[in-house]
């Protein structure tokens, strides 16, 4: 068991700077997600940890040792791609074998028909067999050993290959979006078996996706990447809850956070739809954004809510639980989704105008750069001089 940590990986093809210094530690047993939209950079800064990549510069260390120069087969990780590569003409026993043999035999030990007569050849076949066993009594797989790949489901495949790369006991599993082949029930059943796995192997597990809802449901912490540079590595409760900026704040969350135009004066005081925000933001004037999560914002009637603007229904997007309402403000100049229950929504259709309160305290403040603007601590007396 280790942890591996990355410093100042730089990478460019060419002319282009894919990777700018990337700073990464990824703890021993955590299961941690590259995030981030398609070109950013997430498979080359895996292929780099895997060895199947050389960066520019920086230094990849797993445990005590520096890797950098070190083989892919030598670093003791196993890589799980979004296409199984499974050899299609051996079944899922031989498949899961064949680590091990190209690992512990010799290569006379893999002679086909007389290998196996060699010395020493028959324990390590046992030993490798006995792997081979344990590792599909944990993935429930022990019916399927005697097929071929053709004759398996897609959730099986993934399974089998996991299989395969988990039978050398590595250091770390490295996964390139392993599930974007599989159809999307399926994708979101094999999310809690790979988080399950995860628990019981207790090993370290580097995943890469392009779906932040994948990161959300399966990491312990996700680095959320973009242009080649990580912009924020937390738990995803706090990236979704805590964003340290706009491009966060608008990558994670489906449906999109709201963005909304706001002003702020030279007080800090924030003002939405001309209502004042009840804490005051540290920053200089100048054109900010307010953020609000569509479950933040409510048709009005809740207790809870404040009351912020008339909105019109456009349309309804019903995920059955919810119904998440996407409606026009300021005579269609800026456009609102708001969470709706659909008790709430059944008595709406679409062109009514609607009052849209916002639950107190949940608004995020951007500014001109697109950072977050934090607000100021507010004391009971300072509010009430305010
Ligand atoms: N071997 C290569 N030669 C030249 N350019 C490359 C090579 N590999 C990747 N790139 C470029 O580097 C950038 C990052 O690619 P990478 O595959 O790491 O992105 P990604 O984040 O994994 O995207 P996706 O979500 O689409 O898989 C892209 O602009 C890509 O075109
Ligand atoms: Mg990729």
């Amino acid at each position: 068991m280790a942890n591996i940590v990355l410093s100042r990986i730089e990478k460019s093809f060419s002319q282009e700077r894919v990777l700018k210094g990337i700073d990464l530690e990824i703890r021993d047993g955590e299961f941690l997600t590259l995030v981030g939209p398609s070109g950013c950079g997430k498979s080359t800064l895996l292929r780099i940890i895997a060895g199947l990549e050389a960066q520019n510069s920086g230094s990849v260390r797993i445990g005590e040792r520096l890797v950098d120069g070190v083989r892919a087969s030598d670093r003791d990780l196993a890589m799980v791609f979004q296409s199984y590569a499974l050899y299609p003409h051996l079944t899922v026993k031989e498949n899961m074998m064949t680590p091990l043999r190209l690992r512990d035999l010799s290569v006379a030990q893999r002679l086909p028909m007389l290998g196996r007569f060699l010395p020493g050849a028959a324990g390590k076949l046992k030993t490798m067999s006995q792997a081979v066993a344990e590792t599909a009594e944990v993935l429930k797989i022990e019916p399927l050993l005697a097929r071929k790949p053709g004759q398996l489901s897609g959730g099986q495949r993934q399974r089998a290959a996991l299989g395969r790369a988990m039978v050398r006991r590595p250091v770390a599993f490295l996964m390139d979006e392993p599930l974007s082949n599989l159809d999307a029930a399926l994708r979101v059943h094999m999310r809690t078996e790979l988080s399950d796995l995860h628990r019981r192997l207790a090993s370290t597990f580097i995943y890469v996706t392009h779906d932040q809802a994948e990161a959300l449901t399966m990491s312990t912490r996700m680095a959320v990447m973009m242009g080649g540079e990580i912009l924020q590595l937390d738990t995803p409760s706090r990236i979704y809850a805590d964003p340290a900026n706009r491009r966060v704040a608008e990558f994670v969350g489906s449906p999109k956070i709201n963005l909304l135009r706001g002003d702020l004066d030279s007080s800090g005081r924030v003002t939405l739809f001309g209502r004042s925000l009840e804490r005051r933001v540290a920053a200089a004037p100048q054109e900010i954004a307010v953020g609000l999560r569509p479950e933040h914002l409510t048709i009005a009637g809740v207790v809870e809510g404040e009351e912020i603007v008339t909105a019109d229904v456009r349309s309804f997007e019903n995920l059955g639980s919810d119904i998440f309402l996407h409606m026009s403000v300021n005579d269609g100049r800026e456009t609102l989704t708001v969470r709706s229950n659909p008790e709430v929504a059944a008595h709406l259709s679409t062109g009514d105008r609607v009052r849209v309160g916002q639950l107190r305290g949940a608004a995020m403040v951007f500014g001109r750069d697109g950072e977050r603007l934090r607000f100021e601590e507010t004391t009971q007396l300072a509010r009430e001089v305010a």
